[in-house]
């Protein structure tokens, strides 16, 4: 692809992330591979996206899908060779299609080289790669709870200590104080960005620099002395003046439980850090009290506050990614929506509520069908293993809610809600694969495919190929800053976007019920025109009096 000088491209860019295990498997072995991903080249160019989010296709035991890197210059043979890699970066180019790498060092797999080296053997040069403490009277070093349950240090016996892991055990923490392993980490980056990647997906990047002192946390589970840590801003500058920098690269850092301030400054638009980032609190509404194992319903008012805090804040100081769904989260229809009776019409308004804000925004395979969560019903369905790993201690260990509880609650809250394959066609296995997949795919495939939404014009997936397009027809949407309308509104979440001589208004109506609001005073309705709506029957002159049915989105554009 000749790259375009326009180095900002990404602004109007819309990101397609693809889960690749469970995208389409090219052959009959049940997990998805690069050849599947090439065969849907043509179907991504069709959706109209800018660029690919690859997680990670790296060599790994796959404890955490990938995320458990053993080698970061070797393709995954589950996925397939090093030639099916460079053909498919090749052929996206040929599609206009940029490919951005996931790129996961916090932490690598227990099975990396460095890490095989290191255990055992304090005098290993590797040993300084990782974080190693002694025991405190007999027992870990601190009170650090992993993101995956359970303490966050791990015994080493043959030396006596433990070595840091904020995920699984299998996911040795990095000691990113030492410059070996800063400089392992541009060599790793170089690697890929020669070979022509466009950009990089940095996994937990707010949470490399720990607090050197570990101590105990006796409010929390650690992570205040991690997450945007002492020296974060110091090595992302590092980093980005060595790799990113020289090569152009698009990055965007996932930033878990981050502040509005750090992520001005990681995303600042003088791009001495990162291009972008992505953060969760809005998908937090459905954690009461920060808990996120529990059934819960969303808090409305919440989420508006927390977009308006995030819109406001980065508007002309970063920028950050719009997505509702990834491989970690619930499907977005299942989870703000409705699945049953509005699925159609609330996958589009939920599609319409980020796309038309500021930002990137990221679809995460199967949205733009909208793709809906599972319903299991049995744990053995499930493979993560923070949900199976959670499963043991909330029913096994702590008795803390009972097997029927627990699978409610994994219903709405696991990971594997989202990694569920593709689902492409109404023939057997959705068309993901030839064989048994990996795991379940939901049973409303026969309807609910890729397949039967590219031949309805009115399917999400043609809602989404619009407002994609909207991005880069629609100035406002990119420059305009952003106001909540009706941040007291029980049932409608609306926004205005202005520009100099453009005005945005979103109007989207998150319930089951008709809903009305009131245009804001100075609107020039004569000017106004209906630019988008999911519903057919859309009335083409604009009133002040806005009456919304379930679940409707409509968005109005005036030009002066
Ligand atoms: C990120 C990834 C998630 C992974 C974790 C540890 O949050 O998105 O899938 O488990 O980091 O690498």
């Amino acid at each position: 692809m000749t790259q375009s000088a326009d180095k900002l491209w990404w602004k109007k860019a819309s990101i397609y992330q693809i889960y690749p295990k469970s995208f389409c498997d090219s052959g009959a072995k049940g997990t998805g591979d690069i050849q599947g991903i090439i065969s849907k080249l043509d179907y991504l160019k069709h959706l109209g996206i800018d660029a690919i989010w690859l997680t990670p296709i790296y060599e790994s035991p796959m404890i955490d899908n990938g995320y458990d890197i053993s080698d970061y210059y070797a393709i995954n043979p589950d996925f397939g060779t090093m030639a099916d890699f460079d053909q498919l970066l090749a052929e996206a180019h040929e599609h206009g299609i940029r490919i951005i790498m996931d790129i996961v060092v916090n932490h690598t797999s227990t099975e990396h080289k460095w890490f095989q080296s290191a255990l055992g053997d304090k005098n290993s040069p590797y040993r300084d790669y990782y974080i190693w403490k002694d025991p405190i009277n007999g027992e870990a070093p601190n009170n650090w709870e992993s993101k995956f349950g359970g303490n966050a240090w791990e015994l080493d016996e043959a030396t006596g200590q433990y070595y840091l892991h904020l995920f699984a055990k299998e996911q040795a923490d990095l000691n990113w104080e030492n410059p070996k392993v800063r400089e392992e980490v541009k060599d790793v980056i170089s690697f890929w960005a020669e070979k022509g990647i466009d950009g990089f997906r940095l996994d937990v990047i707010n949470l490399i620099s720990k607090q050197q002192d570990f101590p105990n946390d006796d409010i929390g589970d650690g992570r205040r002395f991690y997450t945007d840590g002492p020296k974060v801003h110091q090595y992302l500058q590092e980093i980005s003046e060595a790799v990113f920098q020289k090569y152009g690269s698009v990055t965007v850092g996932e930033m878990s439980s981050t502040t509005l301030e750090h992520c001005q400054q990681y995303s600042s638009l003088d791009n001495k850090e990162l291009s972008m980032v992505f953060n969760f609190h809005h998908l937090k509404v459905d954690y009461p009290n920060g808990e996120k194992w529990t059934k819960a319903p969303f808090n409305f008012s919440q989420l508006k506050e927390i977009f308006n805090h995030w819109q406001t804040g980065l508007n002309g100081k970063g920028w950050g990614a719009l997505f509702w769904c990834n491989h970690d989260q619930p499907r977005i229809v299942s989870r703000l929506g409705n699945d049953s009776e509005y699925r159609v019409e609330s996958a589009k308004m939920l599609g319409a509520v980020v796309h038309m804000m500021q930002g990137t925004p990221y679809i995460y395979q199967g949205e733009e069908i909208g793709m809906t969560n599972p319903g299991y019903t049995s744990i053995e369905q499930y493979r993560d293993v923070e949900s199976t790993n959670m499963y043991d201690i909330m029913v096994n260990r702590d008795k803390v809610v009972t097997h029927d509880e627990m699978i409610a609650i994994l219903a709405q809250k696991s990971r594997d809600n989202s990694r569920t394959p593709m689902q492409w066609n109404a023939s057997e296995f959705a068309g993901f694969s030839k064989a048994q997949p990996w795991l379940e795919v939901a049973s409303n495939y026969p309807a609910l495919n890729a397949e039967a939404a590219v031949d309805d014009k009115n399917s999400v997936f043609y809602f989404y190929k619009q407002l994609i397009q909207l991005r880069k027809d629609v100035d406002v949407i990119t420059t305009g800053d952003y106001q909540d309308l009706y941040p007291e509104h029980s049932a409608i979440f609306g926004y205005k976007r202005q520009s100099e001589n453009q005005t945005l208004i979103c109007l989207n109506n998150f319930y089951a019920d008709q809903a009305e609001c009131t245009l804001p005073v100075g609107t020039e309705l004569s000017k106004a025109k209906v630019l988008l709506s999911n519903y057919e029957d859309q009335e083409l002159a604009v009133t002040k009096q806005q009456v919304l049915r379930p679940y409707e989105t409509r968005i109005l554009l005036i030009e002066s």
